[in-house]
């Protein structure tokens, strides 16, 4: 069995002496630097720490257990050039702003997880890029290349990686400091800008429903700052924590350390890592890696993933059927969950796996328009959030969360929802695929808070 491949003594580098998918192509040129930028790598001091991890995983264990959702959300790609305060201030508004809908309506609280602080690896359907005759490396992510189509900017760079590991301390630092004082600001209610409520797509009950929503959860903080015992900044004291994808294993095992006090390894890059869809297969070197790291760990399941392909994944990744640690992020396009989930589920419940569902209606829904445009349907996004909730409810299994690609900026990089086509051109700025703006985030929450209700 392709998991019996898995079975050998695991250090952070026994993935190297297995085949890697999506591979970056560092260059012979490059073995020295790339050596010296691990090296120093290894002797920094983390970026978080195995206390915050396992607090992490502890929560996660009672989201899987129904007590708590998942919010998770950023950037596609986080790039070294948007690493600015207000950015990632926006961010950071949208997500508290979305958690405090699904704290009010579902009554449960939530767990707030950004795409950030080192999203900065991105996979690609193709390792190199034509244009007019020219090929190049293709655009890894910040921390490898640079995207302009020009040969010195696409040329793998080792040093990348430490600039990787200064900007995501300072995105870090940042979050860390607002978490303290200045988040109750931003997730003060009447700091929400609710003119979506206002765009013509959406229709009259909708606009009643969450009309509704929004004065119950103005009444509900104002309620709560009269008590004047507990000011909204302490209910907000409460975590953020990290995650991206684990794609570049040279920056992530430069990072995997044993801590005092504590067995095995920990991915000090951050909390959550987790695995692509181009990236999850057994025998190769991310499964590998990711096996031996005590974080809790993501995997992205797309439509094609079969019941026993998980299973055996399972296996390897968490042979200890540990609580919290697994994350099962489904990303299976609009049309496909009522079909491709309930196996899925099934395998799970008859092996009693202790798995956290959630849902990534963004990977599943990319398209390109006859002008070459990348974009995703709000409606399609919308359309698979609602066939996930509902397939989890038929199959009596818990739907715990949601991963979306958002920013607290007024992008126009997803169609719908105000963004018509013709604004698609005006504002795209991601550095990779299409991101929700501020107002489709904010009525993605209002949707699901209904439906989680
Ligand atoms: C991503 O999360 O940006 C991504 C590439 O996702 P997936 O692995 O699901 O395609
Ligand atoms: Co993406």
């Amino acid at each position: 069995m392709n998991s019996d491949l898995h079975r050998g003594p695991w250090s952070p580098d026994s993935w190297q002496s297995f085949p890697v998918l999506q591979e970056i192509p560092w260059g012979t040129e490059n073995v020295a630097a790339l050596a010296a930028a691990k090296d120093k790598l290894r002797r920094m001091p983390p970026l978080v720490t195995s206390w915050e991890i396992e607090a992490l995983r502890l929560e996660l264990a009672e989201a899987q257990e129904g007590k708590r959702f998942v919010l998770q959300g950023g950037d596609c790609a986080e790039t070294f050039d948007r690493c600015t305060s207000n950015d990632i201030a926006a961010k950071l508004k949208v997500l508290l702003q979305a958690s405090l809908v699904f704290v009010h309506e579902g009554r449960r609280p939530v767990v707030r997880i950004g795409r950030f602080g080192g999203q900065y690896g991105k996979p690609r359907s193709a390792p190199t890029e034509t244009i007019d005759g020219v090929e190049l490396p293709s655009y890894f992510g910040d921390l490898v290349n640079a995207a302009p189509f020009e040969a010195g900017a696409r040329r793998p760079d080792p040093s990348r990686l430490l600039d990787g590991y200064a900007h995501a301390a300072a995105t870090l630092n940042f979050v860390r400091s607002l978490g303290t004082r200045g988040f109750s600001d931003l997730a003060e209610p009447s700091q929400s800008d609710l003119s979506f409520l206002s765009h013509a797509a959406l229709s009259p009950e909708l606009r009643a429903e969450y009309t509704r929503i929004a004065h119950g959860l103005r009444d509900a903080v104002r309620f709560v700052e009269t008590l004047g015992e507990r000011p909204l900044s302490d209910l907000f004291r409460t975590d953020i924590f990290a995650s991206h994808e684990g794609l570049v294993l040279d920056w992530e095992a430069a990072q995997t350390r044993t801590v005092p006090r504590r067995d095995g390894y920990y991915n000090l890059s951050t909390h959550l890592p987790w695995i692509g869809e181009r990236t999850r297969k057994l025998g190769y070197a991310h499964v590998e890696f990711f096996r031996g790291i005590r974080n809790p760990v993501g995997v992205k399941i797309g439509p094609t993933t079969t019941p026993g392909e998980l299973l055996d994944l399972l296996d390897v990744l968490d042979p200890e059927n540990l609580p919290g640690k697994i994350v099962l992020i489904t990303r299976f396009g609009a049309g496909r969950a009522p079909e491709v989930l309930p196996p899925l589920i099934a395998a799970i419940q008859a092996t009693k796996r202790r798995v956290l569902w959630i849902a990534d209606p963004m990977h599943g829904n990319g398209e390109k328009l006859a002008s070459g445009q990348k974009t995703r349907r709000f409606d399609r996004i919308v359309t698979e959030l609602d066939e996930v909730v509902a397939t989890h409810r038929r199959c009596n299994s818990i739907f715990g969360g949601v991963h979306l690609e958002l920013t607290g900026e007024d992008v126009t990089e997803c169609l719908g929802a105000g963004v018509e086509e013709e604004d698609l051109a005006r504002n795209f700025e991601s550095a990779c695929d299409p991101r929700l703006n501020y107002r489709q985030a904010l009525e993605i929450a209002f949707r699901l808070a209904r439906l989680v209700k």
